[in-house]
């Protein structure tokens, strides 16, 4: 069963978690069923960036992100190579280190 790593965030899990998760399960339902709120805003449907993560180790294992996917995260708050949409990002036969970042653009907006 592939681990999912999450690196510790101030609000979401302050002493980071080791997390259980099945192929096939998108890295935002895993954080969720485990108490990680990462925030889903257009209710995982790919039309927003709320669920913006960086994959630090094993990104390059997972499926590649389609255009829909892409677009949406040119506009996410602090953009790198290794940014997925958590909620389109699936789990691979692979252990994940995942860096959820410090703002959303929801967050942003608001000051
Ligand atoms: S929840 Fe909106 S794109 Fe993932």
């Amino acid at each position: 069963m592939p681990q999912l790593v999450f690196l510790p965030h101030k609000e979401l899990c302050p002493d980071g978690a080791v997390l259980e998760a099945e192929v096939g399960e998108t890295i935002l339902d895993v954080a969720l069923r485990n108490g990680i709120n990462i925030e889903h805003a257009c209710e995982k449907s790919c039309a927003c960036t709320t669920c913006h993560v960086v994959v630090r180790e094993g990104f390059n294992k997972l499926e590649e992100s389609d255009e829909l996917e892409d677009d949406m995260l040119d506009k996410a708050w602090g953009l790198e190579p290794e940014s997925r949409l958590s909620c389109q990002a699936k789990v691979v036969d692979c252990d994940l280190v995942i860096d959820i970042p410090k703002y959303t653009v929801n967050m942003v907006s608001e000051g």
